[in-house]
């Protein structure tokens, strides 16, 4: 699958964005597939954009029944904890929508550690692949969701933390949390998160602007080392947006 290069897309607010994002990701679960697998983010980026999906008229157009959602990370703490990803996801969506109890596959925060509960979704994601490699032209996610941490963090990968040059796990334990919260967290690495046909970021808010600016100029950060098979876009709003001559 041809890489194609970044896009940047400036909507005015972040209810614009949760709109668009919707919309984008129900293009894509249009498509002609037996199955698809998207990965939330965290965060309170995505959050517009979950209420949506179980409001119409989105709710209605999601093929629940064949779609399966996963995370790019989580925090290590039990579901019902406010901090936890899954949690969020399920408060917003995933609770409200006929989405299969079998089709929702959280990282394990029960497991006895981040690196058991990592290769044990490690595990999972391989089984649902087939395989325990990755192919360039055959995709582990349709989209993939992910948030801009003010340091330049995605997913749960930190800046100068060792688990960004990770190349051939799938999953990471990640003891220390290089943000709020301080807690052990989960994640997958770049390799997994780049087999997408699709990258979406979401991006909102003058906090953001000048992180953006400078992962959009190619600073040695984790979210500019972000790569897709497939697509990626830069999901963000007016507020977030780099002035143009900000951008190399
Ligand atoms: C997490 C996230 C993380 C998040 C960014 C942006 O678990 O913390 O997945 O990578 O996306 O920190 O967070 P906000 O959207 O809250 O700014």
């Amino acid at each position: 699958m041809p890489k194609t290069p970044p896009k940047l897309t400036i909507v005015p607010d972040a209810a614009a964005l949760a709109q668009a994002a919707a919309k984008r990701l129900l293009a894509r679960l249009a498509e002609p597939r037996e199955r698809f697998a998207v990965a939330l983010t965290g965060g309170s980026s995505p959050e517009g954009l979950y209420r949506l999906l179980a409001s119409e008229p989105y709710r209605s157009q999601v093929p629940w029944q064949r779609v399966h959602w996963f995370w790019g990370d989580d925090r290590f703490v039990p579901q019902d904890d406010p901090r936890s990803n899954a949690g969020a996801a399920r408060r917003l969506f995933l609770d409200r929508v006929p989405a299969p109890p079998e089709n929702i596959h959280a990282i394990p925060t029960d497991a006895a550690n981040p690196d058991e509960a990592a290769r044990s979704y490690e595990a999972e994601l391989q089984v649902f692949y087939g395989a325990d490699r990755l192919e360039p032209a055959r995709p582990l996610y349709d989209v993939v969701l992910l948030g801009l941490g003010g340091d330049g963090h995605i997913a749960s990968l930190f800046p100068g933390q060792p688990q960004v040059d990770e190349t051939k796990r799938w999953v990471v334990g990640v003891p220390r949390a290089g943000m709020e919260p301080y807690v052990p967290r989960v994640s997958l690495t770049l390799p997994t998160l780049a087999s997408t046909r699709d990258m979406l970021f979401l991006v909102t808010g003058k906090g953001k602007r000048e992180i953006l600016t400078r992962v959009l100029s190619g600073a040695d950060l984790p979210a500019a080392c972000a790569h897709s098979q497939g697509e990626l876009v830069w999901l963000v709003d007016r507020d977030a947006a780099p002035a143009r001559r900000d951008v190399a």
